[in-house]
């Protein structure tokens, strides 16, 4: 009789893990929308992320994660989970959406506020463009981010992003209306620093 237990798919999510020295950057699964909403939740990710809503309600990070396969085969984007190479603690989220056309993707990325400034999203950064420019064969990567994030400029930066422009009071935070910077890192210039 076949035991049950090999009868049992196990089931591969098609997303890949990219490993850097600390981190694994991993797909989201549905156990994660808790933590995601508790780290995503916290205003000051809003306030320095572009499109992440607060509050954060339940149930979107449920609708988000679902998104995320589905994404991926389709060429939209490719979305991770940051977590700690040590304890598997899922500490931010990372991700590209790429216009498959024009061979370039826009980066994203969070960190909970508990975890800032030990190096991490610089990290998440440089295994994320490693696998865009390695496997994805993108041509171009671009970062917008708010003026006063000067985190999220030095984190692009200590990737080898170069400044394009800046778009004057282009979003709206609260009462004001804010500028935002445009960073981007091509592949010729991705391999170039490599060598
Ligand atoms: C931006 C963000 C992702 C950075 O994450 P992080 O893991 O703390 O980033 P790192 O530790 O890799 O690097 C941050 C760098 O910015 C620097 N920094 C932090 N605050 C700064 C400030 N106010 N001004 C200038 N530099 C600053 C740090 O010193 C560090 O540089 P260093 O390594 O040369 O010392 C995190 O702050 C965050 O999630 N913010 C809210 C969401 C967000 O802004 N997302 C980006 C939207 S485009």
């Amino acid at each position: 009789m076949v035991n049950k237990y090999f009868k049992r798919k196990i089931r591969v999510s098609p997303i890949p893990v990219i490993e850097t020295a600390k981190l694994r950057l991993r797909p989201f699964i549905l156990k994660d929308s808790h933590r995601v909403q508790l780290l995503a939740g916290d205003e000051a990710i809003a306030s320095g992320a572009i499109n992440i809503p607060h509050p954060y309600l339940s149930g979107v990070a449920e609708s988000w994660i679902s998104s995320h396969e589905n994404e991926f085969l389709n060429g939209n984007s490719l979305i991770l989970a940051i977590s700690l190479k040590d304890t598997g603690l899922l500490i931010g989220s990372i991700g590209l959406y790429i216009n498959s056309k024009h061979q370039h993707a826009e980066l994203g990325y969070w960190i909970g506020k508990d975890y800032w400034g030990e190096g991490y999203c610089s990290e998440a950064v440089s295994g994320i463009i490693k696998y865009a420019f390695e496997k994805l064969l993108l041509n171009k990567i671009f970062a917008n981010f708010i003026s006063r994030n000067q985190a999220s400029g030095k984190v692009l930066i200590k990737n080898g992003f170069v400044k394009e422009g800046y778009l004057k009071k282009h979003v709206k935070y609260k009462n004001d209306f804010e500028d935002i910077e445009c960073y981007s890192l091509l592949k010729i210039d991705y391999f170039q620093r490599r060598n």
